[in-house]
C-alpha cells in the first residue's frame, strides 16, 4: 500500500485545525492522520488556544499528554464539538473502512459523540466500494474468535487473526483480539455490517456508515467532500 507524504498529513491536519475554535471539546483519532492533526493541535496549544481532547487510543492518548492538550474521559467529556480521524478507505458518499491501526471501537463511541465527525485522508485511499483495498476489522470479544471466525466465513467473508509485529495476537486497548475479514468489494455495507453485528461475540466493525460529516483529502490542495 502506498504510503501517505507527510506533507499532505500536515495539509489535511492544518486544513481540519481551521474548524477549530477557542474552548472547543475534540475528539482525537488514532493512526498517522490523527497524529499529524494532534501534532498541529499541540502548535496551536502552545501558542495559547484552549482546547479539551478525548483521545481513541493509549497511543494517541500518550502523544497528546506530552503536548500539552488537556485530556479528559469520555464520560468527563461526553459532547464533543468536534471529532477528527483518519480512515483506510472512504467513498465519494462519505463511507468509510476503518481500524487498521486497531481502535475502531473507541473511534465509534468518539465520533458518535460529536457534533460533526471530520475525516483526514489522502487520496489514494478512494474506492468506488468499501473492502477494495482494505480488510473490515472486526474486533472480538476472545472467548468467540472462532465462532465468529466461522460465522465470517458463512457470510461470505475470509478472515485472517491479526497480530502484533512479535507474532503474538494482536490485543486492542479494550484488551479484544481482531479478525481483518477480506470481503469482495462491498455491494451492501450496511447489510454486512448488521449481519457481522448479529454474530455473537462480535463486538464492532470498522465499517463507519454514515457518520462522517466532512472528508478532507490532502494531496496538493486539500479538497472537502461534505455531507449532503
Ligand atoms: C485506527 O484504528 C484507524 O481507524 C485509522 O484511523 C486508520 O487506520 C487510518 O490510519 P492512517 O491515518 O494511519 O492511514
Amino acid at each position: 500500500m502506498t504510503q501517505p507524504s507527510t506533507e499532505a498529513m500536515s495539509r489535511v491536519a492544518e486544513a481540519a485545525l481551521e474548524m477549530v475554535q477557542d474552548g472547543m471539546r475534540l475528539g482525537l483519532g488514532t493512526g498517522r492522520a490523527a497524529e499529524a492533526l494532534i501534532r498541529a493541535l499541540g502548535a496551536r496549544v502552545a501558542a495559547g488556544l484552549k482546547v479539551s481532547g478525548v483521545a481513541t487510543s493509549q497511543r494517541s492518548d500518550a502523544l497528546a499528554r506530552s503536548l500539552g492538550i488537556t485530556l479528559a474521559t469520555i464520560d468527563e467529556l461526553p459532547e464533543l464539538d468536534l471529532a477528527f480521524d483518519g480512515a483506510d478507505e472512504f467513498t465519494e458518499g462519505l463511507e468509510l473502512t476503518k481500524g487498521l491501526g486497531g481502535a475502531l471501537l473507541r473511534e465509534r463511541v468518539v465520533a458518535s459523540a460529536a457534533a460533526r465527525f471530520i475525516v483526514l485522508v489522502t487520496p489514494e485511499k478512494c474506492v468506488e466500494r468499501l473492502g477494495t483495498r482494505a480488510p473490515i476489522p472486526v474486533e472480538v470479544v476472545p472467548f468467540a474468535v472462532g465462532a465468529v471466525e466461522r460465522g465470517l466465513r458463512r457470510l461470505g467473508a475470509e478472515p485472517t487473526l491479526r497480530r502484533a509485529a512479535d507474532g503474538s495476537v494482536y490485543r486492542t486497548d479494550n484488551g479484544n483480539p481482531i479478525l481483518d475479514a477480506r470481503v469482495a468489494p462491498i455491494v451492501s455495507p450496511r447489510e454486512l455490517h448488521a449481519a457481522i453485528r448479529e454474530l455473537p461475540g462480535a463486538i464492532d466493525t470498522g465499517l463507519f456508515l454514515g457518520m462522517a460529516d466532512v472528508v478532507l483529502v490532502g494531496a496538493e490542495a486539500v479538497e472537502r467532500l461534505e455531507r449532503r
